[in-house]
């Protein structure tokens, strides 16, 4: 999504700014731009695609001394994806960066357009530095002019503003989206995630949503609540891996452990959540989006089944807007890889606003939901640059699983055997996810066969589904073709209308948890021609094709081996169609706008 990356200072402004930009690259984006402002000079450049074409274009630019700089990636909302709707944006002396999305800027466009002002873009962002210069001219002091400005948008924002009549000061203002300013003591740096300021900075302030001001090298003290910036800039390598998403998957068995590091001991669960937190709630709704709404459903059947409490899991845009009933006694989960999904982090704010125990399990620590939320859980599965996610999703199943255990033996309602029992499991799963290079191969193999057809059904019964809805999502995120997740139950009340042999259905076939239903389900399918590939740890005879899992001995093991075997065929589907796996098309890693 939209990365915005700021510099006042004296080092080589265009570096800074490009290489902050190149931090943010995994996120996704289709166009990139950058300003500097040195020697009472605003340069510009911008170019659509990918960092490298903006490089080009800038080669022969370099400013020495003293400047300011502001860089973004943007992904378009409003606009499409061309050089001039790429920011920064210009009035006549001032450019502006801007993630989010101004919600009332037609009305402010036509009030501007009716003062002489001419727009260039089709973007709501190019308003808000018109109206700066507007207010300026009524106003006289650029501080004043920028908060006028800020105070008249309705929408999310995090802005960055340089203009020719402050030749020191950065504006900023920060709503919804989010936006850090940080310090090594002399150099002021800003950025949209803390990821590009891992080694630059000591210091940061993670802006809070209503702040605007300026900055300039000697006012950073003035900043609320700044912290120290922890954490060493992680290898961008693909250390030998044709691509982040591979090197992410084969990681996934290390991060596992890193997430059960100290919260699993042999016969009992240590979180760091209050035992009073969760010993009075009835209920738990669990809000996310894409994968790790995947897992919040996961996990509906693991609370249910194992703390005995009734649970719901809700895609976040459609929690926001239906009036949700909400109880005091209900915990309210978000899960998020990166903390600043707009509608998950919207509806952890509703959630907190009605009083309910919130808690976020997230992957990024100081994230706007951990910050947020009452309590946080940190998945440490480290940084994902695949914007198709696989680690961080291993670690928020594992993570929740360990958490509706710890529910479970708070509510008393798990037996001391069966914490041993899922404890054992849980380690057993993560061996589940070592990959026998053999797997890979016949992954690789059968790809060839699934690279036409008219859709892939993905089906699996009870846990299993939330794990298909994953394997079509990673498949279609990635190979652009078209995949559906089912419960196998289901097919036979309207989906298995469209099945032939160029339908391909991939069964999730567990020894340890419905097989026969789920054998049914797929025979169904079978006796009207679907082409079928079972994934599973007994040999299937009506399948057409096979992954054979390794043996284990409970479901959850199964669960973990059938992840990887779904994450490797869309990884190996994609690579043959000649896909960018790691930034596939129209996506981005972190959606920060509804
Ligand atoms: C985007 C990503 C998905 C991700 C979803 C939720 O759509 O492309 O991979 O699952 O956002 O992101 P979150 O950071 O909240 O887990």
């Amino acid at each position: 999504m939209c990365g915005i990356i700021g510099y006042i200072g004296d080092k080589e402004k265009k570096k800074i700014i490009i290489e902050g930009l190149r931090e943010l690259e995994y996120r996704g984006y289709d166009s990139a731009g950058i300003s500097v402002f040195s020697d009472n000079e605003l340069h510009s450049f911008k170019t659509t695609g990918k960092l490298i074409n903006l490089e080009k274009k800038c080669e022969n630019f370099s400013s020495s001394g003293f400047g300011l700089a502001i860089g973004h990636t943007r992904w378009a909302t409003h606009g499409k994806a061309t050089e001039i709707n790429a920011h920064p944006h210009s009035a006549e002396f001032s450019n502006i960066v801007h993630n989010g999305i101004i919600e009332n800027y037609a009305i402010l466009k036509k009030d501007l357009e009716k003062k002489g002002h001419i727009f260039l873009s089709q973007t709501d962002t190019e308003v808000v530095v018109h109206l700066f210069e507007e207010n300026l001219l009524h106003l006289k002091d650029s501080t004043l002019a920028f908060k006028e400005t800020i105070k008249a948008l309705k929408g999310s924002y995090a802005i960055l503003l340089i203009t020719k009549k402050e030749n020191d000061k950065i504006f900023y203002a920060k709503n919804g989206s989010p936006l850090i300013i940080g310090t090594d003591g002399s150099d002021i740096y800003f950025a949209s995630s803390s990821t590009p300021l891992i080694g630059l900075v000591k210091d940061v302030c993670y802006l809070e949503d209503g702040e605007v001001g300026y900055m300039d090298k000697n006012n950073f003290k003035s900043l609320k609540n700044i912290i120290p910036l922890s954490g060493t800039k992680i290898s961008s390598q693909k250390d030998g891996y044709r691509y982040f998403m591979e090197k992410e998957i084969y990681e996934q068995h290390k991060v596992l452990q890193d997430t059960i590091s100290s919260r699993i001991l042999e016969d009992k669960i240590e979180l760091n959540l209050p035992k009073d937190f969760l010993k009075d709630i009835n209920s738990i709704t669990i809000c996310a989006c894409g994968t790790s709404y995947h897992a919040g459903l996961s996990a509906k059947y693991i609370f249910e089944r194992e703390a005995k409490i009734k649970t719901d899991a809700i895609i976040a845009s459609e929690f926001r807007y239906s009036n949700p009933i909400m109880r005091k006694d209900e915990l309210f989960i978000v899960i998020s890889q990166s903390g600043e999904t707009a509608d998950t982090l919207e509806a952890l704010k509703l959630a907190n606003k009605n009083g309910l125990k919130t808690l976020a399990v997230c992957n990024v620590e100081n994230s706007s939901m951990v910050r947020e939320a009452k309590y946080s859980l940190l998945t440490r599965a480290g940084i994902e640059k695949g914007v198709a996610s696989t680690k961080a999703y291993a670690t928020q199943v594992m993570l929740l699983w360990i958490l509706g255990i710890y529910i479970a033996e708070i509510k008393q309602s798990i037996s001391k055997e069966n914490i041993k029992k899922q404890i054992k499991n849980m380690n057993e799963a993560i061996k589940a996810t070592m990959i026998n290079p053999k797997i890979h191969d016949r992954l690789k193999k059968l790809s060839k066969r699934y690279l036409h057809g008219h859709g892939f059904f993905f089906i699996g019964r009870d846990i299993f589904y939330p794990l298909a809805l994953e394997g079509a999502l990673k498949l279609k995120e990635i190979s652009y073709l078209h995949a559906e997740g089912y419960p196998g139950g289901e097919m036979k009340h309207g989906p298995i209308a469209l099945a032939d042999s160029e339908l391909f259905t991939i069964s999730l076939m567990p020894k340890h948890l419905l097989f026969d239903k789920i054998k049914s389900n797929t025979e169904e399918l079978a006796s009207r021609d679907a082409t079928i590939c079972a994934i599973s740890q007994e040999i299937i005879d009506i399948a057409d094709d096979m992954v054979l899992i390794d043996k284990f001995d409970s479901y959850m093991e199964e669960f973990f081996a059938m992840m990887i075997v779904l994450q490797i065929l869309a990884l190996e589907v994609a690579i043959r169609l000649g896909n960018d796996v790691d930034m596939p098309r129209n996506l981005a890693k972190s959606v920060t706008v509804e």
